[in-house]
């Protein structure tokens, strides 16, 4: 019996250009705007000079908790009446965090999950229009935002369905300049978010639609829009698989990747995107062989030769982890070695991993030891 629910950014523009709507949108929903950017603002100075009343608030990478509260206090100051993130998934993330906060009492560690006592949200977010400029992490259609907690040494989420966008801007020409490095650690996150959901036992048809059509925009896309940055065709495939992963993952939820992501990135700092890649085809590799012991009829089987066909054209499990593969090494993902980790942190980050809501999607429950063995793998 098929039966689900849906949600998603209250209305979603996509295409080259759409990001001059930016002035209307926020006019629609308020009139004096805190708009949170990247540490270079003056990149995207145009868009910024048709908004009246706002204040720019720069985020310099993935958000710690204190970097929310210094966000929320200074959105009160200014009396911000909406919110804008334009920038990649760390700018979103705050963005979203911070019309979240303003109108509710306390303290962030109110709502966080793991370390935080993870209470809803009482009073309804700032309207808060986001504008990806990574393709990128989906975060546009997602309805929790990602912090860091240096003194847990985890990465965490607030999650609420009031804290959808308003309106998602998803412009693809606004990725033009991403360096390789941020274009290969980006997209490798969206075909992930791809990928994991559809695998997911909380997919749906719709989820399954978004999920297809997004890693055949990553297998035509993804390597030309790393080696060829100014092509639009290959931008704009990475723009919609990234918006189309956010939908899925939001909805049926994600696997061991970014399970074990969430606790190495907080040990390490090392960008989210970066992190998923590293684990990507050994994470793969791992559920497959535990699928093909313990659940040889799963469905997800036949999934996984299916999304190798989406992605390199062959329609089998060993084509699926050959193109991933030959993908990473292209695309220059490092190890999890070089990203810091030792063995002797494998069981903490596995203890830590197992009991993360990232990992409620992965097709089937994973051992300590085959996640040992992912990260042995991944080394
Ligand atoms: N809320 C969600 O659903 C969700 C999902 C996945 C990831 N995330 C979060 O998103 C963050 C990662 O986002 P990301 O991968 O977009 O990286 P990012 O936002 O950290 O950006 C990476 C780098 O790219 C730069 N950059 C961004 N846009 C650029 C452009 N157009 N041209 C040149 N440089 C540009 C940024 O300044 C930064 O230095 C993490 O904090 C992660 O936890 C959230």
């Amino acid at each position: 019996m098929i039966s689900f629910a849906f949600a998603t950014a209250t209305r979603i523009e996509f295409g080259a250009g759409r990001s001059a709507h930016l002035p209307a949108a926020v006019a629609e929903l308020g009139s004096r705007p805190i708009v949170c950017t990247g540490a270079t603002p003056e990149r995207f100075r145009t868009l910024l000079t048709g908004l009246s009343d706002a204040r720019s608030w720069p985020v310099g990478g993935e958000p710690s908790v204190d970097d929310v509260r210094a966000g929320v206090a200074a959105a009160r100051e200014h009396g911000a009446d909406v919110v804008v993130g334009l920038g990649g998934g760390a700018v979103l993330d705050a963005a979203k965090l911070i019309a979240a906060l303003v109108p509710n009492d306390g303290d962030i560690l109110d709502y966080l999950e793991v370390i935080g006592r993870a209470q809803p949200l009482q009073a309804r977010p700032l309207p808060f229009v986001a504008v990806p400029t990574t393709a990128g992490t989906g975060s546009e259609v997602t309805m929790n935002g990602v912090v860091t907690s240096p003194e847990h040494g985890v990465k965490v989420s607030m999650r609420h369905p009031s804290m959808l966008a308003d309106v998602a801007l998803v412009d693809p020409e606004l990725t033009l300049g991403c360096p390789p490095a941020v274009t290969a650690s980006s997209g490798l996150d969206a075909l992930t978010q791809c990928l994991e959901p559809y695998m997911s036992p909380f997919a749906n048809p719709l989820t399954d639609s978004f999920c297809v059509e997004g890693l055949r925009r990553a297998g035509r896309g993804l390597r030309r829009a790393y080696s060829h940055g100014d092509d639009l065709d290959a931008r704009t495939d990475m723009a919609l698989c990234s918006l189309l992963g956010g939908l899925a993952l939001a909805n049926a939820k994600l696997g061991a990747v970014h399970g074990l992501a969430g606790v190495i990135g907080g040990l390490t700092g090392a960008p989210h995107g970066l992190t998923c890649a590293t684990l990507l085809v050994e994470c793969c590799r791992g559920t497959v062989a535990a699928l093909r012991e313990r659940a040889p009829e799963h469905p997800s089987l036949g999934r996984y030769a299916a999304a190798g066909e989406l992605l390199s054209g062959t329609a089998s499990v060993d084509a699926l982890l050959d193109w991933l593969a030959e993908t990473v090494a292209m695309l220059d993902v490092p190890t999890v070695g070089q990203l810091g980790i030792t063995p002797e942190q494998y069981p903490r980050i596995c203890r830590q991993a197992a009991a993360s809501s990232s990992m409620k999607g992965n097709p089937i429950v994973l051992s300590a030891d085959e996640l040992e063995e992912i990260l042995r793998r991944s080394a």
